[in-house]
């Protein structure tokens, strides 16, 4: 583990689907997964399934998204050994002062007795008994404490944050009861949210920065982007192509959703070519700006988002 004060690194070899992220920690995460967000039940077991077998290695989840008990049943039907998967879940915002009992019942549905990557979902610790309200004695810092005394139990491989931006981050390395550096910081980053400061800030601290809906989310207006369709056109490849392609050569990783066999299939096929720096630059300079994600639904008294991650 990355303890604070040390000098945390992380790492990136290989190209397309074989990039790995080497962590803080020394774990290798593979730079592609498939993302579950959304996905409707008797539609995520068959993705998850399907996606192991076309050779994704890496598969995101959280408790918050209710469908980890057939995320568990996909991983079983795949044949795919539980070592060679790398399996990221959640702890949910009214589980803050749970967290035992938070990973206990992820693992349960997932059927797995540890996870490589567990996450806080968002910097906000909701009263379970009331979800318009935030505890007014129970911190971020305090569910981060709790969390990494996970690491010693053997259930959890590494630990991270999810939906913080450089604020927040501070706050959080500067508490005395932090003790370990987080893993990942788990954002939304596609080509009209390409927050370069707080990738760049998440990596002057030794964490790695993965990239939520990096496709643009449900019905993304990326799609209709003419420079970047002009561009996937040019190169023979699909805009999500181009765009999981960018992802990586960034430096993030990448977890596109899809509960569609075809383009699970078709966002893996990311070997034997690249992105020159023309192109790359192209993508990252695309003029629209939008968030799928905000922070107006917690409750008082949390903040995610402070608008100058760009
Ligand atoms: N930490 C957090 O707070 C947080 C927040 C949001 C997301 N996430 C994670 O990040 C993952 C990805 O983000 P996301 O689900 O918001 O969105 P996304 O992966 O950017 O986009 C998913 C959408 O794109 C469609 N799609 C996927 N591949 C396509 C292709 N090749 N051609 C055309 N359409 C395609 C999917 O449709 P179909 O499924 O119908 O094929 C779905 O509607 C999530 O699933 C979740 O695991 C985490």
């Amino acid at each position: 583990m990355a303890q604070i004060g040390s000098q945390a690194t992380t790492s990136q070899e290989g190209h397309g689907t074989k990039t790995v992220f080497t962590l803080n920690t020394g774990d290798k995460m593979p730079g592609i997964g498939l993302g579950t967000w959304q996905s409707k039940p008797n539609e995520v077991r068959e993705a998850v399934k399907n996606a192991l077998q076309l050779g994704y290695r890496h598969i995101d989840t959280a408790l918050a998204y209710g469908n980890e008990a057939e995320v568990g049943d996909g991983i079983k039907e795949s044949g795919v050994p539980r070592n060679e998967i790398w399996l990221t879940t959640k702890l949910d915002n009214p589980w803050h002062k749970r967290v035992p009992q938070g990973i206990e019942s992820s693992l349960k549905d997932l059927k797995t007795d540890y996870v490589d990557l567990y996450l806080m979902h968002w910097p906000s610790s909701t009263d379970p008994d009331d979800l318009k309200k935030h505890y007014p004695d129970w911190s971020f810092t305090d569910t981060w404490r709790e969390m990494q005394k996970l690491l010693g139990t053997g259930k959890v491989r590494n630990i991270g944050v999810s939906n913080f931006e450089q604020e927040n981050l501070e706050k959080l390395l500067s508490h005395p009861d932090t003790k370990i550096i987080p893993a990942v910081n788990q954002v939304e980053l596609h080509p009209n949210h390409p927050s370069p400061k707080l990738i760049e800030f998440n990596k002057s601290k030794g964490i790695h920065s993965t990239a939520y809906s990096c496709l643009g989310s449900t019905d993304s207006p990326l799609y209709k982007d003419k420079t970047l369709l002009e561009l996937a056109e040019k190169k023979g490849k699909s805009p999500q192509q181009c765009m999981l392609q960018w992802g990586l050569q960034r430096g993030t990783s990448v977890i596109p959703k899809s509960v569609t066999t075809k383009r699970i299939e078709a966002n893996f096929q990311l070997d034997g070519w690249e992105l020159n720096e023309e192109e790359m630059q192209k993508i990252s300079n695309l003029k629209d700006r939008f968030k799928v994600c905000g922070d107006s639904w917690l409750p008082e008294g949390a903040k995610a988002f402070f608008g100058n991650d760009e």
